[in-house]
């Protein structure tokens, strides 16, 4: 089979390299099609287009495949924890016993942050949305490792920033929850591992301390897992690009934190609560079909928020890990949650919808991860937080590929539909 694929346009003819990846996968090259044929490809929301090439994660969404570094996501799910995956992501292999104990001995060393982020947290209302305080503050670390700006920083300097951001994370996370209710900051405690450090500082006050529950510590590690990357999404692409003006990997991961925001995006987890609530306020699991049907609507703008996605057509199998993970949990801390019913009803009831079948519509890794949440008592308006929390590592290691790999600055083109030349008209006239 020939390696390059031919565009016949206005008599002539262009070879285009095709490229394979590890998995057999196939791309055409364009890098060279505009300097040859003068014409570029228009792609809105890139739904064809590969941005880059990369070793990180392979994702099939036919067959439902995630795996990070090769590696199933079912079994690191199942077998790792959070700071271990963090390792293989941005490192590319599973740390041995004396790398992991160091790892983990340097991030637990950098969780403290700068008094002064006090002040900056005091600056902000509270009730201030705690995903838009997380992304000022990440920003602002910029402002206490300026080093960190220095577009020809050392491996050194790379790998400090990257220890600074994964230990400090849950702190600047819990405060600015803790900014959002009120209450008094609390300092991380260095005896405890990663996610028991992020509950405490969360829920313990100085009235009453943060009793450590296995139970939840390994569900919230295991959703931390379940979202640390997932290749070139909208918050990942934008933290490439954003780096790829060598903008600081602070400055490129508050960008991506802003991008996950959004109801489509990260967003989707708290909108699918506010979803469930509103059919439970509106009759329970009898309202299913209503929802269902405006969801169908394209004269109304609901959707069915936590189904779709852009690459999974036939499961998600985050879904799958986190569904059967909701049943475990709630029936382990006892909590009976009336909205996974409607969850539930509202699964069934659309995966039997042409609608839905049609168009290959199936419950994304928001759908359930919500209710885990809720269980674990983080309140719904962190939940995007939690998602931040998981998906750095997956920044980190796509910011550091970019670099390494020298990638040009993103700079798509466009193809101009506005007006032609025209003369400046004086205001009296008009
Ligand atoms: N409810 C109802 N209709 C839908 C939905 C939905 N959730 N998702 C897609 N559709 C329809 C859409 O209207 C379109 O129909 P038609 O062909 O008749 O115009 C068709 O399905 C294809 O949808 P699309 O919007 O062209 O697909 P996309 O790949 O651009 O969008 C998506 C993907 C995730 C933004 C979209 O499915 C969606 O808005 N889902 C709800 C929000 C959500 O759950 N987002 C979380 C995604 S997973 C977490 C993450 O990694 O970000």
């Amino acid at each position: 089979m020939s390696d390059f694929a031919e565009l016949h346009y206005d008599g002539n003819v262009y070879k285009i390299p095709v490229v394979e990846g590890s998995e057999k996968e196939k791309a055409l090259d364009i890098s060279n099609l505009r300097a040859s044929s003068g014409l570029i490809t228009i792609d809105p929301g890139f739904k064809n287009t590969g941005s880059t090439t990369s070793a990180i994660t392979f994702l099939d969404g036919e067959e439902g495949i995630l795996r990070y570094r090769g590696y199933p996501i079912e079994q690191l799910a199942e077998k790792s924890t959070f700071l271990e995956v963090s390792y293989l992501i941005i490192y590319g292999a599973l740390p041995t016993t004396e790398q992991l104990s160091t790892w983990k001995s340097e991030i637990t060393y950098h969780t403290l942050i700068h008094e002064d982020f006090k002040r900056i947290l005091e600056g902000f209302p509270s009730n201030s949305h705690p995903m838009g305080v997380l992304s000022s503050l990440v920003t602002s670390l910029t402002a206490f490792y300026p080093e960190s700006l220095d577009p020809n920083r050392s491996a050194d300097q790379v790998r400090i920033s990257i220890i600074r951001l994964l230990a400090k994370m849950p702190t600047l996370a819990a405060w600015s929850f803790k900014n959002e209710i009120g209450h008094p900051t609390v300092y991380p405690n260095n005896n405890l591992d990663y996610t028991s450090n992020f509950l405490r500082m969360m829920f313990s006050t100085p009235a009453e301390e943060y009793e450590i529950d296995p139970v939840v510590t390994d569900a919230l590690d295991k959703l931390l897992i379940l979202h640390a990357e997932h290749e070139q999404n909208c918050s990942t692409s934008t933290v490439r690009i954003v780096g790829s003006s060598h903008a600081s990997l602070y400055s490129s991961v508050s960008a991506g934190i802003n991008a996950l925001w959004g109801p489509l995006h990260g967003g989707a987890n708290q909108a699918v609560i506010e979803m469930l609530e509103a059919i439970k306020a509106d009759g329970g699991p009898g309202a299913v079909d209503k929802y269902l049907a405006k969801a169908k609507d394209k004269d109304d703008p609901f959707r069915l928020m936590g189904f779709g996605h852009r690459v999974y057509k036939n499961f998600d199998p985050r879904a799958r890990i986190i569904k059967k993970a909701a049943d475990n949990v709630l029936e382990k801390l006892g909590v009976n949650d009336p909205v996974l019913e409607i969850a539930k009803k509202l699964e069934e009831a659309a995966l039997n919808d042409p609608y839905f079948v049609e168009r290959k519509l199936y419950p994304n890794v928001d759908f359930y991860s919500g209710i885990i949440y809720r269980a674990l008592g983080i309140p719904t308006n962190m939940f995007t937080v939690m998602f931040a929390m998981g998906r750095l590592p997956g920044w980190i290691a796509q910011w550091m590929e970019m670099r390494t790999n020298n990638e040009p600055i993103g700079r798509p083109r466009q193809v101009y539909t506005g007006e032609t030349v025209r003369d400046y008209v004086d205001i009296s006239k008009r």
